[in-house]
């Protein structure tokens, strides 16, 4: 499977946001009105200030057979951050960058198809090759209650290390897993 990543544009505004309002997004996905405008923010070039995470996500879109099919953010984590947890603080990188990264698969003909852990893998090693050479540790926190994201993340080279609590977002209270995966940067 050949898989390609882009960053976010406009002719991917429409196909994101009707990835979001499924049900299968939904249920673990922010669906609010602030992501859908930080999300035109980004694609407009963030122009405007963002309250959403401090306006520092990156959207990308996965793409195989011409198809987009997975939405990702990515944002770095820096050592100075108040606004992290211990747990979090602890795994930070301390040779290079932290990136934490959200997924999910919005197209429903790539669900269940085994494509989320090769699409994880395959985007590290896009990220940390074409876009920040700096990038050798990742995070991602899949919520206590979707065992098969934890299940897939595992297989894509993340380890668990703990769980946490949401301070803030839509899963704000929720117990999260973060789950970190180291690179070897050349
Ligand atoms: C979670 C998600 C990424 C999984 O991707 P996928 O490629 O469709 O996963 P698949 O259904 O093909 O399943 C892959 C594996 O998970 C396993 N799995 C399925 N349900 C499971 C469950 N409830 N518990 C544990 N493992 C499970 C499958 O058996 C399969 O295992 P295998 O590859 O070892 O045989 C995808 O469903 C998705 O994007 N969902 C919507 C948004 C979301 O949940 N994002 C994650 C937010 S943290």
């Amino acid at each position: 499977m050949e898989i390609s990543f882009e960053k976010v544009t406009p002719k991917y505004q429409q196909v994101i946001f009707n990835w979001l309002a499924k049900p299968h997004m939904q249920e673990f996905w922010d669906n609010s009105q602030e992501h859908k405008d930080d999300i035109i923010n980004f694609i407009n070039g963030r122009k405007e200030p963002s309250n959403y995470f401090n306006g520092l996500i990156s959207y990308w879109v996965g793409i195989s057979d011409e198809q987009p099919f997975c939405f990702i953010l990515t944002s770095e984590i820096k050592t100075e951050q108040q606004d992290i947890t211990d747990l979090h603080r602890a795994n930070l990188s301390k040779t290079g960058h932290t990136i934490t990264l959200d997924f999910g698969i919005g197209n429903t003909h790539f669900l269940g198809k085994g494509f989320a852990a090769p699409t994880l893998k395959a985007f590290t090693e896009f990220f940390s090759t074409e876009i920040d050479s700096q990038a050798d540790t990742f995070f991602i926190d899949p919520n206590e209650d979707n065992p098969r994201a934890q299940h897939v993340y595992e297989k894509a080279g993340f380890k668990r290390v703990g769980e946490f609590n949401a301070d803030k977002g839509t899963f704000k209270g929720h117990i999260s897993y973060l789950m970190v995966k180291k690179i070897n940067r050349v």
